[in-house]
This record gives structure tokens, sequence and C-alpha cells, in this order.
């Protein structure tokens, strides 16, 4: 199995040498815990391997993730001039979001892809104009949306993005928030399910300590024991 090493010191060794090539890999854990720098690291990372990166945000505006990152010593600044990576934010209030990310993903021949964060989406409506992708979820209509079926809907809704993510041929990233202290694995209680690797950034503020647990990863031996991590220049490493 060919694997993408995720640029966090450490982790590699503990997952068979990387994610699983072609994978999805659903990262979640709640604000600070370190899921956008993970992003970050992980597409720097296949940067230096000559991969072409996509970041897709929907968080927070460009500009700021790419100081965010420079000021960790990640800077992506000569391989946005040349092309290879591209941080494109989306904006949840265009009702053709779908389409922008969707033609982005499928023609930019990536081979790493980045949406962070998947929540705003799994939670807002879908519109999509017809079947152009193929994808069965454009037989949902707003009236199915507005009916109470929420949670078949929600499901259908992100295995759209999921579909299109794995119809692009290349390793990617989801990240999902998580209030501190949750049960579930992602916000939405779904997409830990869809995914085909799980890991869950976690804060002990008691203890003044951070920890990553990979909670689920395809065709991959794996411990669940939570490992203390470091948030530094550089990025996160295991310590
Ligand atoms: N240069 C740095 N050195 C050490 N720690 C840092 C540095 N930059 C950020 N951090 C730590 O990383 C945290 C932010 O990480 P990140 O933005 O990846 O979190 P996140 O999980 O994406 O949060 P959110 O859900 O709010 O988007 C900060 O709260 C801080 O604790
Ligand atoms: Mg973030």
């Amino acid at each position: 199995m060919e694997r993408e090493k995720t640029g966090i010191e450490g982790l590699d060794n503990i997952i068979g040498g990387g994610l699983p090539k072609n994978s999805i890999t659903l990262v979640s854990g709640p604000p600070g815990s370190g899921k956008s720098i993970f992003c970050l690291q992980f597409l720097f990372e296949g940067l230096k391997e000559g991969e072409k990166c996509l970041f897709l945000t929907l968080d927070k505006k460009v500009e700021g993730i790419i100081t965010q990152a420079e000021e960790l010593g990640i800077n992506f600044q000569s391989e946005i001039e040349k092309n290879l990576v591209k941080f494109l934010f989306l904006n949840i209030n265009k009702k053709l979001i779908y389409e922008s990310m969707t033609n982005e993903i499928l023609s930019g021949g990536y081979d790493r892809i980045v949406l962070d964060s998947i929540t705003p989406l799994s939670e807002m409506p879908i519109y999509l104009k017809n079947d152009e992708y193929n994808s069965d979820i454009s037989v949902i209509s707003p009236e199915d949306l507005s009916s109470n079926s929420n949670i078949p809907v929600r499901r259908i809704h992100l295995r759209y993005i999921l579909t299109t993510l794995e119809s692009a041929n290349s390793t990617s990233i989801i990240t999902s928030e998580l209030p501190a202290g949750s049960l579930l694995l992602s916000r939405d209680g779904i997409s830990e399910f869809l995914a085909d690797g799980v890991i869950v950034l976690s804060l002990d503020p008691t203890m003044d300590r951070r920890k990553l647990s990979v909670m689920k990863m395809r065709n991959t031996k794996h411990t669940l024991k939570p490992q203390d991590i470091l948030i530094e220049n550089g990025g996160i490493k295991l310590i």
C-alpha cells in the first residue's frame, strides 16, 4: 500500500509510514487543538515531495492562514507563486459554493487536498443545479432538505463532499470542530463513519498537555493510545 507522509514528526511511524494514498482522513478536535496546523504541515510535506496541493478553507480568509503558517516557520510563498499550492476561501453564504469547490477539486489535478473545516458545510442546505457531477445527491430537492429528515439528508450531504474528494484521486484531510469533552468523533457525528481514517486532537488544560489519537486508519495496524504532542516552531510533533 502506498503511503503519503504527513509531515508530522513521529506520526508516520505509528501509522505504517503515512496516510494511505487516496484516502480521506478526518482530523477532529476542539478549538485550538491544532487541526489547521496539522493540515498546513500535511500540505507542506506534499510540496517537499513535489506534489500539487489544495487548501480549501471555510473558516478564515486565506491571508490569515498563510500568516499563521509563516509564524510557525512554514513558508508557502514561493510554492504559491509557482502554482504548486493553492489556498481557496469558500464563502459559505454563496449558493454555488459546492460548484466552486467541486470544480477546483476535480479539475486541479491535486495530489493532496485539505478541507478546513467541514463543519459549516455539513450544517448548510444543498443547492445543486444539475447532475453534472454524477452524484446521487442531485435527486435531493430543497423540500427534502427542509423536512425533518435531517440526519439522512446530512449524511448524503457529507457523502457528496467525500465522494468528490475520492474521485479526485488525491489524499485528503477534512477537519471537524468538536466541542471539548464530546463523545462523538466529529461535530456532525457522521463523517467519522464515512472517512477512511480518524485522528482526534485533544487538550488537557489541567495537565497542560496536548494529545493526538489515531481512532481509525484503513489498512493500518495502529495503537489507539493517545500520544503526547507539542506545537512549536515547525508545527505539531509527537513526543
Ligand atoms: N507559533 C506557535 N508556537 C506554539 N504554539 C502555537 C503557535 N501557533 C499556534 N500555536 C498553538 O496552536 C493553536 C492553534 O492551532 P490551530 O489553529 O491549528 O487550531 P484549530 O484546531 O485549527 O482551531 P480552530 O478550531 O479554532 O480552527 C493555538 O491556540 C496555540 O495554542
Ligand atoms: Mg482551524
